[in-house]
């Protein structure tokens, strides 16, 4: 959602905050803006990228050593100058920002307007900066006390910083539900979303919790308190996180150097915890909860979007290699609903982000019920690893093109670790069965080495069709998910209307789409059901569709029926996911390319969704 920076110290903050949202704007690019105090505070945002801002400023007082900054994805108002943040307080002293959202504002804002303030925007952040006012001078309280007797009466999330006319070297940090980290440097101190601005300038940071709130002085250092006026001793972790990995590399977008980071990322994700020689699967992270998770009824897996296609991929392999029966829920219908979950129940929560707020909700309520969570996260100290009882983490290193990519593909391999140590354990595997899974995973990357080879043939088959209004995507069994991450992919990039099915679900509805003006991706891997795929392809040819086939390396049955194949390395069938994906990412990548699309930030969307 949206992106937060700020900084207090020596230096000039302008110039790092800019940086700072360059980095953050994969959260939230419709409007930007940024508050310095010098004797004043001196703020500036409009309406569009962090460029715009930039722009805008280039000839206005940028001078200070204390600021806030923030990029942001409308929730409440539309995208224009007056809603983008900073908001000041009336009388010009306060500057805030905030990510999440205040559900209670429309009762705030009535009781401040009945007192005369004047509101500037439409967002339901103004109505905390005025509260924060309004209970200074009405209480006779500083502002330290102000911000935090305004954060009780708030209900919804929250992260913010807050600055003062007044308190010329302080920031006041405060979370409930959306994420925000300290970095603490020599003598300045950061605030951010997430490590990307701070990796640059220190590797020691403080994670703050759930309604914590930070006072960062220059001349009193840190204090963290509850909301509740608790005070809880800083802990200092180091940020996992380089540089290199924050910059494009020489590609040309994000989204194609993760796309093509994916032999690394799933070796890395593996590295330590698969042990071909020694014939070892193992994830530190959850060893203590695998005697609980092998005694389990079922697992419930529960994420959003891409991640939940993760899930429905480990549905297929728990059920397959450990025997215990698995439920894939979107974690906002999960959350919503009346579960039946109790103390036995292994939920399985996955993020890339960790601060999805549905997944952290389906977290909450599987604690609530006594269910153990168990969590597969990207970002480490996100909000959901931290939410879990236990987890591992995909390192696939930071994803910041908008449409997720390497992290699907981390995902699934730990989901794959995951079952075969579980599997192992239980003894639903057979030693041999075993080997020939582990030899074939440890292969995956080199393989997919070799299906990136193919982009330019991708690329052809992209000028082909890009003019097309709707695709559709079919596969099955394994390659079922994959169709549905292959529409989602080219949906949210390049915004033709794209559909995934079950090929043989194809007969109870979407035959009717299929004409000459047709695209119809099909997954065709020879394992499985490869023969019934060969006959739904029969279909779509018989109703003169575009068939634009994944195949298995040497498949010759598929390339006389279909008008384009791109062939993928042999492997064992559950792990085709990891290869055929690739494939789908590279097409949907240059067809939104070929439209002119902001492949790396597409319209509507934000990298994590920290609100419902
Ligand atoms: C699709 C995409 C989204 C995310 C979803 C969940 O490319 O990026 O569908 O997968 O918002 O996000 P995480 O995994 O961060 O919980």
């Amino acid at each position: 959602m949206c992106g937060i920076v700020a900084y207090v110290g020596q230096k000039d903050a302008y110039p790092i905050l800019i940086n700072g949202l360059r980095r953050l704007e994969y959260r939230g690019y419709d409007s930007a803006g940024v508050a310095l105090l010098t004797d004043q505070i001196n703020l500036y945002k409009c309406r569009g990228k962090v460029a715009d801002l930039e722009e805008y400023i280039a000839d206005k007082n940028t001078g200070g050593t204390i600021g806030i900054a923030h990029t942001r994805w409308a929730t409440h108002g539309e995208p224009n100058d007056e809603n983008a943040h900073p908001h000041f307080s009336r009388d010009r002293d306060i500057a805030l920002i905030h990510n999440g959202i205040i559900e209670n504002y429309a009762v705030l804002k009535k009781e401040l307007v009945s007192r005369g303030y004047v509101f500037q925007s439409n967002t339901d952040t103004e109505v905390l900066v005025h509260l924060i006012e309004d209970i200074r001078e009405n209480e006779n309280v500083e502002l330290d006390e102000a911000v935090r007797i305004a954060l009780t009466q708030v209900e919804g999330t929250y992260a913010i910083v807050v600055i003062s006319k007044n308190h010329p070297d302080s920031l006041i940090a405060a979370r409930n539900g959306s994420p925000l980290v300290i970095g603490v440097g020599e003598g300045e101190y950061y605030v951010a979303s997430d490590g990307a601005p701070l990796v640059e300038y220190t590797k020691n940071v403080i994670y703050l919790d759930n309604e914590d709130i930070a006072y960062i002085s220059l001349k009193d250092d840190i204090k963290i308190k509850s909301i509740n006026n608790i005070e809880r001793t800083p802990y200092i972790d180091q940020l996992e996180m380089s540089i290199t990995q924050l910059e494009k590399g020489g590609f040309e977008h994000f989204m194609l150097k993760e796309i093509y980071e994916q032999p690394k990322s799933i070796a890395d994700s593996m590295r330590g915890r698969l042990n071909v020689a020694k014939e070892i699967v193992s994830l530190g992270g959850i060893i203590e909860y695998e005697e609980k998770m092998l005694n389990a009824p079922r697992f419930t897996m529960v994420a959003c979007g891409t991640s939940w296609h993760a899930c429905l991929v480990g549905e297929y392999i728990f059920e397959e290699l450990v025997r215990i029966p698995v439920e894939v829920e979107y974690a906002s219908e999960f959350r919503y609903r009346n579960p039946i979950i109790n103390e036995k129940d292994i939920v399985i929560a996955i993020s890339q982000s960790g601060e999805t707020a549905d997944t952290l909700a389906a977290i909450g309520l599987a604690k609530e019920n006594g269910a153990t969570v168990i969590g597969i996260c990207n970002v480490v100290g996100s909000s959901i690893a931290r939410a879990t009882h236990a987890g591992s983490y995909t390192h696939a290193g930071p994803e910041i093109g908008v449409a997720s990519t390497k992290a699907f593909t981390a995902q699934v391999t730990l989901l794959l670790l995951m079952a075969l140590s579980l599997a192992k354990k239980k003894g639903t595997i057979s030693r041999s069965r075993y080997h020939e899974i582990i030899i074939a995973l440890e292969n995956i990357p080199r393989q997919i080495e070799e299906v990136l080879s193919h982009e330019k043939l991708i690329k052809e088959i992209a000028d082909r069709f890009s003019d097309a209004k709707n695709f559709l995507y079919l596969g099955r069994g394994y390659n079922f998910p994959v169709a549905l991450e292959g529409a989602l992919k080219l949906k949210e990039i390049s915004y033709i209307h794209a559909e995934g099915y079950p090929a043989a679900e194809m007969k109870h509805g979407p035959i009717a789409l299929i004409d000459e003006e047709m695209p119809v991706v099909v997954i065709a891997t020879n394992k499985g059901t490869y023969d019934k795929v060969v006959s739904n392809i029969q279909e779509v040819k018989a109703r003169k569709g575009k068939i634009i086939a994944i195949v298995t390396k040497g498949d010759e049955t598929v390339k006389s029926l279909a008008d384009y194949v791109i062939e993928i390395p042999e492997t064992e069938e559950m792990l085709v996911p990891l290869l055929a994906t690739v494939p789908l990412q590279l097409l949907s990548y240059h067809i939104a390319l070929n439209r002119g699309c902001n492949v790396d930030q597409p319209r509507n969307l934000a990298k994590s969704v920290t609100v419902e």
